[in-house]
């Protein structure tokens, strides 16, 4: 069966608990190999397949992820859908730590990724159309479901994709402000383009990790990073949880 939904998990979260697994399914793609094997299971319902972005042991930095790959493989099984959730650090003052955070903008400032399918073995150069970059619908299901559940989450933000894998300096973040950018990351692109130009629909759900850096007294730890991220990604279970079944109730309707 075809999953409802693909869910792209970052650090914090390489593995879905929630998730009854039924395969994996490793693949190769024309772009090489995915971060990892595709979990496949039932989530919320519904057939859902989990992707680790930074592989099963969390050792890929955001610049040596294959995102082609990754996504190519969720497009190859069919899924029509991609949650994305990722670490992010708070810039805006109400993004503290462990909030959940649903971004519908972004600013791209990586560089050196692999960032189109579209650019061997054209017959016409493309330009997918970005002005808004996260899918309206699946971002206003995941807002939905964040309100149904009581859950603490900013529905409207800018994400700042940064390269890394180092963390920021003062200065850039108060650059990132300037630009317009409430949080900030290392891997929400190029996947969001890479879902567009697949056209998947892609959103996603962010959990603050840190207060960005100069935005709190001293250094940022990784220990910190961990520890707000544990309660965050238990609060994001909760709400795979609950979008995935309301997208059921959606889909029959239909
Ligand atoms: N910056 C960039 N990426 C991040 C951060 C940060 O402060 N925290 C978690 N991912």
């Amino acid at each position: 069966m075809t999953p409802a939904v693909a869910i792209i998990g970052g650090t914090g979260l390489t593995a879905l608990d929630t998730l009854r697994i039924t395969r994996r399914e490793t693949l190769s793609t024309p772009y090489g190999e995915p971060s990892s094997p595709l979990i496949h299971g039932e989530l919320g319902g519904r057939a859902v397949a989990f992707l680790a972005r930074h592989g099963q042991h969390h050792t890929l930095p955001p610049h040596k992820i294959n995102y082609r790959a990754n996504l190519w493989a969720l497009h190859r099984i069919g899924v029509k859908r991609i949650i994305a959730v990722a670490a992010v650090g708070g810039i805006r003052d109400d993004m503290a730590p462990g909030v959940l955070a649903f971004p519908d903008q972004l600013v791209d400032y990586t560089w050196g990724r692999h960032c189109t399918f579209f650019e061997d073995n054209l017959s016409h150069v493309t330009h997918i159309d970005f002005t808004e970059p996260y899918c309206p619908e699946l971002r206003a299901r995941l807002i939905e479901a964040a309100r149904a559940l009581n859950l603490e989450a900013r529905e409207s933000c800018a994400y700042a994709a940064m390269q890394g894998p180092r963390l920021e300096t003062a200065a850039e973040i108060r650059k990132l402000e300037r630009d317009g950018c409430d949080i900030v990351g290392m891997t929400g692109m190029p996947e969001a383009a890479l879902a567009r130009e697949l056209g998947l629909r892609y959103a996603a759900c962010a959990v603050v990790a840190n207060r960005a850096a100069g935005k709190a007294a001293g250094e940022i730890s990784m220990a910190e990073i961990e520890r707000n991220l544990q309660s965050g990604m238990a609060r994001v279970k909760a709400l795979l949880t609950h979008v995935i079944a309301m997208l059921d109730e959606r889909e029959s309707r239909n």
